[in-house]
């Protein structure tokens, strides 16, 4: 068996993306499991869900870094430091630049909650409706110089109700979120992704 995959997670936010990447890393026969959280916000919920999980919890101010660089410079610091696999942005709410894409790049994974190249960016559930398409979802992809443009590795497609509000349908869009986001770490754990230009396939 190969060794267990070591990721980091950065989250701004509520961190449910990141509980259930802790969640999954408690399974035995998981081959993943989240070694240290940073987030850009010290009221980030989810730096108290990795304190719970016992996990090494950060908060790195961007206001003590000036430049965007110089921040991801002590991002990949922390990073390595933890000698991390895996890069997984989870709700993380800054665009990266490309200098630190390039450092991670293959090794960088995002979530975002449509079916991608839909409506990406921000409010990607109230984009969707306000198109009236029928059907909405989630992505994960492995993270490119774009905003939401990188290989996509799963899609789980969420129907859209007429009774549909922003809200009911993100909180139905998360809960496959939160079965695909582990699911795509699984299979990086395991070198089951491979990447091709755009095209990601799974072995
Ligand atoms: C999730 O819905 C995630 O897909 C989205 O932010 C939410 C974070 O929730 N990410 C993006 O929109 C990125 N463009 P969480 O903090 O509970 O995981």
């Amino acid at each position: 068996m190969s060794p267990i995959l070591r990721v980091g997670v950065l989250a701004s936010g509520r961190g449910s993306n990141l509980q259930a990447l802790l969640d999954a890393g408690t399974r035995l026969d998981y081959p993943a499991r989240v070694v240290v959280v940073v987030s850009d916000r010290e009221d980030a919920r989810a730096l108290e869900r990795a304190t719970a999980a016992g996990v090494t919890a950060l908060f790195l101010n961007p206001k003590d870094h000036g430049a965007r660089t110089a921040y991801e410079a002590v991002l990949t610091k922390t990073l390595e430091r933890h000698d991390v696999g895996l890069v997984c942005l989870a709700g993380f709410m800054r665009l990266l630049t490309p200098v630190f894409v390039r450092v991670w790049q293959g090794r960088l994974m995002n979530i975002h909650p449509s079916l991608l190249p839909a409506f990406p960016g921000l409010h990607a559930q109230r984009q969707a409706l306000d198109h009236g398409v029928t059907v909405a979802g989630a992505t994960v992809h492995f993270v490119d110089e774009g905003v939401d443009t990188g290989p996509i590795v799963l899609q789980a497609a969420v129907p859209v109700q007429a009774t549909d509000t922003e809200e009911t349908l993100a909180a139905r869009i998360l809960v496959e979120e939160h079965r695909i986001y582990p699911e795509a770490v699984r299979l990086f754990a395991e070198g089951r992704l491979h990447v091709a230009g755009r095209k990601v396939s799974i072995r």
